[in-house]
């Protein structure tokens, strides 16, 4: 067990795993570093959404919106179903949900910390939105089930990316779409400052807010650690995806990466 005020990110420069995904000091192991962010997001979980809209000034109702926007045409066929995977507290799964609008997709959301899937089934109380406890690197649906596959800022956490493209590429059905949306490293002057606001300024806000140091430690070096959008896109390519790319979004601050299979 970890004492969440020892939970923090292997920093960004540390040997590098094997198999790339993300580590949480002191997890040796994917299934060790798999329960470290388990129990850091369900430590977080009550506070997570205000957080969320502090740290990101309200930037993350864009994305999300944006990102739902971009594959309006699967989300709203009546006989399309879409898997919106490490959906925390499900705001880009209601961003889904409101592209659909009645009548569209059938839509899933699929998370493996209990508390975030708790407060993702308070704020949609009424609305016909499954809701799954399940690991991404194992979920217990069928091949080929989905038509769209998303996943906002959820995928970089992740203890093996490698192994969570090819899961997302079995669900998928043929054709089927993936969007990943997670954050970016802006690179100018803009990076610069970004750069300052996301390792310095973020984490103390983060930690004072949470009343936990280590989540907000751990993100920009998770940010740090995850491929770059090239690499990303070989990856992909790699797991059997086609017609891959990237979409910076707020001078690269975030981005999706997609593609199809
Ligand atoms: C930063 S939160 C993102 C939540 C939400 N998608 C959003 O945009 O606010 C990351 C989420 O990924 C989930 N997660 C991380 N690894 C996972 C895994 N292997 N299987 C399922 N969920 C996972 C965490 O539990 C957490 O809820």
């Amino acid at each position: 067990m970890y004492k969440m005020d020892e939970v923090k990110a292997a920093p960004a420069n540390s040997n590098a795993p094997s198999t790339p995904g993300a580590r949480v000091e002191p997890a040796q192991d994917q299934k060790a570093a798999a329960n470290a962010v388990r129990q850091m997001f369900s430590s977080i979980a009550p506070r997570y959404d205000l957080l969320n809209h502090v740290l990101s000034l309200n930037v993350d109702r864009y994305w999300w919106w944006r990102t739902a926007r971009r594959f309006r045409y699967i989300v709203g066929r009546a006989d399309a179903s879409v898997l919106d995977l490490c959906c925390g507290t499900g705001d880009m799964t209601l961003a889904l949900y409101r592209q659909a609008g009645p009548g569209g997709a059938s839509i899933v959301g699929a998370d493996f910390a209990h508390p975030m899937l708790c407060r993702a089934t308070l704020k949609s109380a009424g609305l016909p939105i499954q809701w799954v406890e399940a690991d991404a690197l194992q979920m217990p649906f069928a091949d080929g089930r989905f038509n769209l596959v998303t996943s906002a800022f959820g995928f970089r956490n992740l203890a093996n990316y490698d192994a969570g493209l090819r899961e997302i590429h079995r669900v998928l059905a043929a054709d089927g779409e993936v969007a990943i949306l997670d954050f970016g490293e802006p690179t100018g002057l803009t990076g610069k400052l970004y750069r300052f606001y996301f390792r310095r300024v973020l984490p103390a806000i983060g930690s004072m807010l949470s009343g936990t140091k280590g989540p907000y430690a751990y993100l920009p070096a998770s940010v740090a650690r995850f491929p770059k959008p090239q690499e990303m896109l070989s990856r992909m390519k790699a797991a059997g995806f086609r017609q891959v790319n990237y979409t910076p979004y707020t001078f690269g601050v975030a981005g999706v990466y997609w593609g199809k299979k």
